[in-house]
């Protein structure tokens, strides 16, 4: 069957557009595989997620059973699809692809199934975009190796059973809130991924770096690190743009003045928002008083997809303290104000929802 990464990777952060932008060449997907760490030692940062998934591979190995099955969450770039891998390839078994937008009908899911061999991992990307139906014939191949064939249709139509030989699914989502409480209760192990602090970043770009032969100095490395919204891809790929600068506008070395002067070129500012994350925060502000607004509003300000703001732009801004998440919609801290250089209105955008206890809750 023809599943491919690339078909998985076609989606691909959305918010890095106008990096990829700038970036004449094709070769960004092989470079980012050269990159991908291959097995569990080389897996920089995530240290729960790496040792909870290390006992729960190493468990089956000695049982010499396919693993329980496993959901990685967690926003884009931070390692989902490096995990997957590394899964199947931690257990010596072969990884078959394919993603929930690609499922449209339970259908496309049997002939996945019944294709599969015993211990073989299956990776379902964003698996929270499958079909219903699929779902649930997932839901019963997930527990019991089993799926129903239906044949026909109307009165006259038959389920065939079809035995599944032992698996491991290994779903990956940006939303792990959407998925189905049953399809997530089929999971035995659960990893959620967060983003990575400048430590671990710096180190992951030091890795990149000795692979692709670039000269940088500690100071540089720190920089990029700093700048990369607490994302490994984002890292990877301020390495090779602040890389280029370095040899058309420098001598070639990585040094901080020079990471310094390439990321403002690629107006990836101190924090590491991206041209997306200051839009909102903008319009948020400055378009509607710092909210409450509805993030569907808030998308066509920005003129992005709503899935766009909430799984891309959203998870990073709440995590630098700039957005907070309300039941009655998105509001801007003080922070956000701050950090476009605005003076926060003298009184809360609405005075009741700032006395309003349920405000923060998810
Ligand atoms: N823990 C890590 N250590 C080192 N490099 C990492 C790590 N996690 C991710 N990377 C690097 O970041 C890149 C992106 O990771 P990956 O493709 O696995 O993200 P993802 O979570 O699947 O993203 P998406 O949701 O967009 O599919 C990889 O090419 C890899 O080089
Ligand atoms: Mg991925």
């Amino acid at each position: 069957m023809g599943f491919h990464e690339d078909d998985l990777d076609v989606a691909e952060d959305a918010h890095l557009r106008s990096l990829t932008a700038l970036e004449a060449e094709g070769d960004e997907r092989a470079v980012e595989a050269a990159l991908r760490p291959r097995s569990l030692d080389e897996v920089v940062g995530q240290t729960r997620v790496r040792d909870q998934l290390g006992l729960v591979l190493e468990a089956a190995r000695r049982r010499g059973r396919a693993p329980d099955h496993v959901l990685l969450s967690g926003p884009p770039g931070l390692g989902k699809t490096t995990l997957a891998m590394i899964i199947a390839h931690e257990m010596n078994a072969p990884l078959r692809l394919t993603s929930g937008p690609a499922i449209t009908h339970a259908g496309d899911l049997a002939a996945i199934l019944s294709g599969l061999n015993e211990g073989d991992v299956l990776f379902v990307d964003e698996i929270h975009r499958m079909s219903r139906p699929a779902e649930e014939m997932l839901y019963m191949a997930m527990e019991d190796f089993r799926v129903d064939v239906v044949i026909g249709k109307g009165p006259g139509a038959t389920a065939i059973p079809l035995e599944i030989p032992p698996f491991t699914l290994v779903g990956a989502t940006t939303r792990a809130g959407l998925l189905p409480g049953p399809l997530r209760d089929r999971f035995g192990f659960t990893a959620h991924l967060e983003f990575y602090d400048p430590a671990d970043l710096d180190r992951i770009v030091h890795r990149s770096a000795g692979l692709l032969d670039v000269n940088l100095t500690q100071e540089g490395s720190a920089e990029i690190a700093s700048r990369s919204r607490g994302t490994p891809r984002i890292a990877n790929r301020l390495l090779r743009r602040v890389r280029d600068y370095a040899q058309v506008r420098a001598d070639g070395v990585v040094t901080h003045p020079v990471a310094h002067a390439a990321l403002d070129l690629y107006e990836v500012d101190q924090l590491g928002l991206d041209r997306l994350d200051r839009a909102v925060i903008d319009a948020l502000c400055r378009r509607f008083g710092g909210g409450p607004v509805g993030v569907s509003t808030l998308a066509v300000a920005v003129g992005e997809e709503r899935e766009t703001v909430e799984e891309v732009a959203e998870p990073f801004l709440v995590r630098v303290g700039f957005l907070a998440r309300t039941p009655r919609g998105r509001i801007a801290t003080a922070a956000a104000w701050e950090h476009l250089g605005l003076a926060p209105p003298p009184v809360p955008a609405d005075p009741a929802a700032a006395s309003d206890p349920t405000l923060f809750e998810e």
